[in-house]
């Protein structure tokens, strides 16, 4: 009840139009009552009587009868689907939006096919379902309704005897219509992953074919696909036995009216003409029976998707703004971490109390293993996620008490893998900001080391940069990505692992792009690069989930500890290097 409530909020705003295409669509049921009806007449006066004037009279009356469906049903039904499409257009609006406003933590538990088959086949059986249901639901329980007149107009006790039938097909009708459901939410849960399989080898193909894994994935896509198969099948099996069935017992109960009613023509009580129209609107009205069972059907389906979509719109974001949230001034002071704590869902604590305090236009370098959780860390601080324990503090504000566009506002983010988008350049690297003048951007793409080889590609600024940036090598998609920070200009910044991915000569091209991005802004760094280590203020090493040590490089390097062994693995030959430069 709640789901189909809910899906009729999807109706609502085509009142108007549905009430009109309602009213065209009673009169063609109506003329489907008018066809039974002039079965009468047609046997009874020109067949019997032989009645000249109804010759003429009968066949303009059938042409006029067929007219007035003709009309109806046009307009009806196109106003139907219209209103069907137009409610699943909106749905899909209002699934995608809401999407779009979810935390990270929905996006790491639900892979992304899924997601996407939610919005686009689970809409899609909605949408195959809305047109038909509302077309199909309204006009044969009209037709029905006005057969169902016209056989009690005839004779009361044979239509009683008729419709006996009914109680026994809706039962059944039902127990189908519950089976199917469950199936179609089955099968819907199967096309999703088929579309998570897609979408990761797709996106991951180079993988794929490097090792050599085409076949493997060929069969596990066939497998996957034969369990949909498998589930289609079964929907299949449901749905096509409906109407059979129903026509069946919808023969039985013609049968038991043949019998008696045809008793009743022998024994002369009924005109031959009026039992005739009488078996006629009968067996017109099993048809319109038949059709509701797939009407019945196409609902459960319908409501085993909805059931998806709705629990996609049911979950709120986790991250959510305070009621009576103030925006947040520019950064003045300090950020604090002060006895922070988080975890992942029901995992184990990744970030195990920290305190730390880094003035404003400070950098810090966080260094520690793999896993230490460093990007932990840094995620807090736009929110991507919300500490389980204490808070995170700008100038003394927590940042859950401020509105969250205010706080991203200060916050621009460099990462390993570079997200870009499949458009110009120049849109990429004024992303979020349209009308920005072309001097700015081209400042900042100056800026990033980006402008030169941006004006080598074929339309420079305007160039399309292909699926994620695939048509520009690493270092190029990290300049642009700097670019993009700068073009942001916020006060605090985020570089994660930004040069990690590189090869020697890109990364010395992007170290300088972020010495430029870096400058006067409040930096917390996760470093692989020495050189980046060297010029912060403030070195942080952590260790799982810990704050290990804290310091300058010597004093870190005397105390012996974890920066020391991590200096030791990796930076000792780069260093090596730095000193020989010098020495040259
Ligand atoms: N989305 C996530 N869900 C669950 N656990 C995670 C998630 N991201 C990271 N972790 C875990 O949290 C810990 C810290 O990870 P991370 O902050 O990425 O480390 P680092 O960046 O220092 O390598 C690791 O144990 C990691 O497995
Ligand atoms: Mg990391």
């Amino acid at each position: 009840m709640e789901l189909y409530k809910r899906l009729l909020e999807y109706l609502k705003p085509y009142r108007a139009r549905f009430v009109v295409a309602s009213i065209f669509m009673l009169f063609v049921s109506l003329t489907s009552g008018a066809t039974a009806m002039i079965i009468q007449p047609v046997l009874d006066d020109i067949f019997l009587r032989k009645d000249q004037e109804m010759l003429i009279l009968l066949p303009i009356g059938v042409a006029l009868i067929y007219l007035i469906r003709g009309v109806g049903r046009y307009v009806a039904s196109s106003q139907m689907q219209l209103i069907g499409q137009m409610a699943v257009r909106d749905i899909r609006n209002h699934l995608f939006g809401h999407i779009q406003k979810l935390s990270l933590d929905f996006f790491s538990a639900r892979k992304t096919g899924q997601i996407i088959s939610r919005i686009t086949n689970d809409v899609y059986v909605i949408q195959d379902s809305v047109a038909i249901v509302v077309y199909d639901l309204i006009r044969e329980s009209m037709t029905m309704i006005v057969l169902l007149f016209v056989v009690y107009y005839h004779n009361w006790k044979l239509a009683t005897i008729a419709l006996l039938v009914i109680p026994f097909s809706g039962l059944l009708i039902d127990r189908l219509g519950k089976r199917l459901r469950l199936v179609s939410g089955e099968t819907q849960e199967a096309m999703g992953d088929l579309n998570a399989m897609l979408v990761e080898t797709f996106t991951g193909i180079r993988v794929v074919q490097a090792f050599g894994m085409e076949k493997y994935e060929v069969a596990k896509f066939h497998k996957r696909n034969d369990t949909y198969f498998q589930k289609i099948k079964r929907t299949i099996r449901i749905n096509e036995l409906t109407s059979p069935l129903m026509e069946f017992i919808g023969a039985l109960g013609i049968a038991l009216i043949i019998w008696y009613g045809g008793s009743m023509v022998m024994e002369g009580k009924t005109s031959v003409g009026a039992f005739f129209s009488f078996i006629m609107a009968l067996f017109m009205l099993y048809a319109p029976i038949s059709k509701l069972a797939r009407v019945y059907n196409k609902i459960q389906q319908a409501l085993a998707s909805a059931q998806r979509i709705f629990e996609i719109m049911d979950t709120s974001p986790s991250i959510r703004q305070k009621e009576g949230a103030v925006s947040m001034a520019p950064l003045a002071s300090h950020i604090e971490f002060r006895d922070v704590c988080f975890h992942y869902g029901e995992e184990d604590q990744a970030l195990d109390v920290i305190d730390l305090k880094v003035e404003k236009g400070q950098a810090v370098a966080l260094v520690g293993p793999s896993g230490a959780g460093k990007t932990t860390l840094v995620n807090l601080i736009p929110r991507f996620f919300d500490v389980s324990k204490g808070a995170i503090l700008f100038d003394g504000t927590d940042i859950r008490d401020v509105t969250i566009p205010s706080l991203r506002e200060q916050i621009g983010i460099v990462t390993q893998d570079v997200f870009l988008f499949n458009d110009s350049i120049r849109n990429n690297i004024a992303y979020g900001q349209e009308d920005a003048p072309m001097e700015l951007i081209e400042r900042a793409a100056r800026a990033a080391y980006a402008h030169d080889f941006i004006m080598k590609a074929p339309g420079g600024y305007e160039a399309i940069i292909g699926e994620r940036g695939h048509k520009l090598s690493g270092g190029e998609r990290q300049r642009i990505s700097i670019a993009r920070a700068i073009m942001k200009d916020p006060a605090v910044l985020i570089l994660d692992e930004a040069t990690s991915a590189l090869d020697t000569e890109s990364e010395i091209m992007v170290q300088k792009a972020l010495e430029n991005l870096m400058r006067e802004r409040t930096t917390f760094v996760i470093a692989h690069r020495l050189s980046t280590i060297l010029s912060s203020d403030m070195i942080v090493a952590m260790d799982g989930g810990r704050i290990v040590e804290r310091g300058g490089h010597e004093e870190l390097l005397g105390q012996g500890g974890l920066y020391k062994k991590l200096f030791d693995l990796q930076f000792r030959s780069a260093m090596d290097t730095v000193k020989m430069r010098k020495e040259e």
